[in-house]
């Protein structure tokens, strides 16, 4: 039987709770679909990385793409998080939580040069850059602004981390980073670049990674590295071993924080480096659930399919990655549970959320949870099919409040206009 880790999501008397609240009381005032987050687990489990590593008292960035809501942003910022940031729009909304900008790492292939100015005029901790062109242009600009920025390169270890293949990123058959052969020759030449200090080494190799080996070879290569630049007189403030860690979805047994810190620190003991992390989908995986309400099920002779108010564009995981999430009712009945297709209403094929399970005979109306839905989810959610976004709540013991508001059709329209010539 599916047993979720997580003791902030817990049944009583049949009815499902997130920490000290119903959550049919939730999606009954927020409505469905719903994302719903636990404030308690997603600080435990920043605790867990952060005393897991105390001894080198990282930079613990966390990566906002895995979930940028307002207030979990806010509730890790004020545990002392860093943010691991990729466009313009996530330096925003890390400054409007008043994450401290020395503490901002910003990632990602390729950055405008508006991105590149206002992370510069914002005063972040370092620009993760991943190619040469890229590396030129901030230093154009910084020269500009008569700024000198910290640069560390992100080098391509050229590993194949065991993970989905959309998720993968430390191959040479990948866009991300750079070869370790012009990473070298950057860093020797580091003093044509006036204006940057390009004083950092940066890896990450993939997502959802539940063993520590393949994190360990990354590491191990990018320690060869540093040490063969030092040998040359290269000096390195920053290393960045990006995020990655995987979580419980269905029968993983990941490592854990302190398994993996225990496999982790021996390796840079004697070492001058600060340490920066950018875990995501650890800190916030498993605090998040998603909620939608069952419409009513068709059986076509062939096959069964419960269908949901749920669609991909609010949940795209299942669909995209073929990943698996939980469901689970949100209130226990003693029915025999049905073998099942469990849909969106989306016109695709895809718009599927788990094939053939075995799945809670929920009445029409009641509701179904997916589990661990917190990373990863709103954020990739669209507008396709012309439907607006869901609602996110966040819950704290026996508080909650909705901390977004599902869209209107308004908000849809918004910006939208029909030309003169078409009237
Ligand atoms: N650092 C960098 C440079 C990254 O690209 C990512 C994730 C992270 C950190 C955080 O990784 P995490 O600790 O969350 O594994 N949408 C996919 C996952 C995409 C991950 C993208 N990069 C999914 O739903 O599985």
């Amino acid at each position: 039987m599916y047993r979720h880790p997580i003791h902030s999501f817990k049944y009583k008397n049949n009815e499902l709770f997130c920490e000290g609240v119903k959550v049919s009381a939730i999606v009954k005032k927020a409505g469905t679909p719903c994302y719903i987050y636990s404030h308690t687990t997603i600080v435990e489990h920043f605790r867990k990385i952060k005393h897991a590593f105390k001894a080198v008292d990282p930079v613990i960035c966390f990566s906002m793409k895995a979930n940028s809501n307002l207030a979990v942003l806010k509730t890790l910022v004020n545990e002392g998080a860093g943010l691991d940031i990729v466009s313009g729009g996530e330096l925003k909304k890390a400054l409007l939580v008043k994450a401290n900008p020395q503490k901002i790492a910003y990632a990602s292939v390729g950055k405008t040069d508006e991105e590149i100015v206002e992370a510069i005029r914002a005063g972040i901790l370092l620009f993760n850059v991943e190619s040469k062109p890229e590396l030129l242009n901030i230093n154009r600009i910084a020269l500009r602004l008569k700024k000198k920025v910290q640069v560390a390169l992100r080098i391509n270890p050229d590993i194949e981390a065991p993970t989905h293949e959309k998720i993968n990123t430390g191959s040479l058959k990948k866009k991300f980073g750079i070869d370790l052969k012009t990473a070298r020759e950057i860093f020797l030449n580091a003093g044509q670049y006036k204006n940057l200090f390009i004083n950092g080494v940066h890896i990450h190799i993939g997502s959802q990674i539940t063993k520590s080996a393949p994190f360990l070879e990354a590491i191990e290569k990018a320690l060869a590295f540093i040490d063969e630049l030092s040998m040359d007189g290269v000096r390195i403030d920053f290393f960045d071993i990006g995020g990655g860690l995987g979580i419980f979805y269905k029968d993983e047994t990941p490592q854990t924080a302190k398994a993996y810190a225990a496999k982790v620190l021996p390796l840079l003991k004697g070492r001058n480096f600060r340490l920066i992390m950018e875990p995501g989908r650890f800190v916030v995986g498993n605090a998040g659930i998603f909620v939608t309400r069952k419409l009513y099920t068709k059986d076509n002779g062939v096959k069964k399919f419960m269908i949901v108010d749920a669609g991909m564009n609010d949940f795209l995981r299942p669909s995209l990655y073929d990943a698996y999430h939980e469901i689970v009712p949100v209130k226990k009945n003693k029915a025999k549970p049905i073998v099942c297709d469990v849909v969106g209403p989306i016109c695709e094929s895809g718009d599927v959320f788990a094939h053939d399970r075995k799945v809670a005979a929920a009445k029409d109306g009641e509701y179904l949870v997916m589990m661990s839905a917190g990373a990863y989810g709103y954020v990739m959610s669209s507008n396709y099919n012309v439907r607006p976004r869901a609602a996110e709540v966040m819950v704290k013991g026996k508080n909650w409040a909705i901390v977004q508001k599902r869209e209107s059709f308004n908000d849809l329209v918004r910006g939208a206009s029909i030309p003169g010539f078409l009237k």
